[in-house]
């Protein structure tokens, strides 16, 4: 042991979403998602598989639960779907989705185990959909309505709060990418998107606040730390635009300074927007979206480091490459790169002042299974959390107020596009039989809970 410690009222978690791990996609009332009609297409997830059956979540939660009282969290944070509340999106509640997301905070209040709810991750009313999604200003309002919904049922019960995850990944995966639901390839819906997310995000800030008394709202952002990966212009460039797309669009409105002029001008310059006015603001957006948080969910992964695609190739390729070319990758092909967490942590504390960050997920994707023995010895897995937590220490040291950290994720679940194939659990899960296996790493993470610090390999 090291006698760097965390200090005891540190948030420790796992997380988990709705669609990822619930399966359970037509019991109780439950509604279409995006995600069930995008899966249902077999050409947009590697292993043709859909959320349809998961983890089973829906069924064995109670298990699930056992499984983090275990491992010593005191939190945990999970997603309400959105379509279990609301089948038609709005209007009619179902009760049975309500109660079972009050069983699953009552059974987790019992064990002493803090609810942190997310209410938008990813899985929307297929009927808005068809309506327009979060291209269309309607879903924004109905995001609201949802939100009191849920809230007015669980606000006596649940203080933690979080409108948006990773508001980058739905407009840009979901919508100028196509490689997430609803798999559309329009720049300038992504950006109308965008807005409309954070949009809702403000709007629905004081409503849960009414619903709850001493409510904690935030939003979860996935931030990546990017560096040029030469000293030139070019990549000092595409640097300044990466990182303005990904991080600034969507730090700087919720921080109160609007979107980032650069990168409306690139957007207008390549043709997503017709001029430099943003079509999809109205007066007093930017006003709501600033509605005071509690804290920011941070979401880190992996760096990018970027070079410039205008220089021609055989030019670009003598120049310097930071990154270290013996760096470990994770099965996602993302570098593990523990320094950046703590760049990250600083760099949006010295930018944007957030009173409070939690790391609201961080993890890896490796395939590690069962041995002869039936023992998981997830040791890649172990050294990135090792890595990981000790730059978060590191951050703490230098005045970077992080008070708590979910790891990603509790059980091998439903990874999106990727369906079964990536396993980024804590937990090892069998997909036949539901069995649940603790991984060396949950035991090691387990120990770290329990001493508030990192044992020295
Ligand atoms: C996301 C989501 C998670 C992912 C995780 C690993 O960040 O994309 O919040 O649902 O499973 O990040 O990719």
């Amino acid at each position: 042991m090291t006698d760097r410690r965390f200090s005891e009222s540190f948030t420790w978690g796992v997380a988990t979403s709705s669609y990822q791990i619930e399966g359970a996609t037509n019991a109780d009332g439950r509604g279409e998602s995006i995600w069930d009609r995008f899966s249902a297409d077999a050409d947009n997830i590697e292993d043709q598989s859909t959320g349809e059956v998961a983890c089973d979540h829906y069924n064995l939660w109670s298990r699930d639960l056992q499984i983090m009282s275990e491992l010593g969290v005191n939190a945990y944070r999970f997603s309400v779907a959105w379509p279990r509340i609301l089948p038609t999106g709005r209007g009619a509640t179902e009760q049975r989705g309500l109660d079972f997301y009050s069983r699953l905070v009552d059974g987790l209040l019992d064990l002493n185990i803090t609810p942190f709810v997310t209410l938008y991750h990813w899985d929307l009313p297929q009927i808005l959909q068809d309506r327009g999604g979060w291209t269309a200003r309607e879903t924004a309002e109905a995001f609201v309505e949802y939100a009191d919904i849920v809230s007015r049922h669980l606000g006596d019960r649940v203080k933690h709060w979080i409108t948006h995850n990773e508001p980058w990944c739905i407009s840009v995966l979901g919508h100028q990418t196509g490689e997430h639901a609803p798999g559309h390839k329009n720049t300038s819906e992504a950006l109308a998107t965008s807005h409309h997310l954070l949009l809702s995000h403000g709007w629905s800030v004081p409503v849960i606040r009414q619903n709850t008394t001493d409510a904690e709202v935030g939003i979860v952002l996935n931030l990546v730390p990017s560096e040029p990966a030469s000293p030139s212009e070019a990549d000092a460039k595409a640097c300044r635009e990466f990182e303005g797309a990904f991080n600034r669009w969507f730090l700087d409105p919720l921080y109160d300074r609007g979107y980032p002029e650069d990168i409306i001008a690139l957007h207008h310059r390549n043709g997503d927007l017709e001029s430099v006015e943003l079509p999809f603001v109205q007066e007093g957006d930017l006003d709501a979206i600033t509605a005071p948080t509690d804290f920011l969910g941070i979401n880190y992964y992996s760096r990018a480091v970027l070079r410039s695609t205008e220089i021609p190739e055989q030019d670009n390729a003598e120049r310097t490459v930071f990154t270290a070319p013996e760096s470990e990758h994770t099965d996602m092909g993302w570098e593990v790169y523990p320094k950046g967490i703590q760049d990250l942590l600083e760099q949006v504390h010295r930018d944007y002042q957030p009173s409070k960050i939690y790391i609201t997920e961080n993890g890896c994707a490796y395939a590690t299974g069962p041995d002869d023995n039936g023992a998981i010895q997830d040791d890649l897995r172990v050294d990135y959390f090792r890595g990981h937590l000790s730059a978060c220490l590191d951050a703490i040291e230098n005045g970077v107020p992080l008070v708590g950290y979910f790891a990603w994720s509790l059980l091998d679940n439903f990874e999106w596009a990727f369906g079964y194939t990536k396993r980024f659990g804590l937990v090892w899960v069998d997909y036949q039989t539901q069995e649940r296996t603790p991984k060396a790493s949950a035991l090691w993470y387990k120990n770290v809970i329990a001493n508030r610090s990192i044992p020295t390999p």
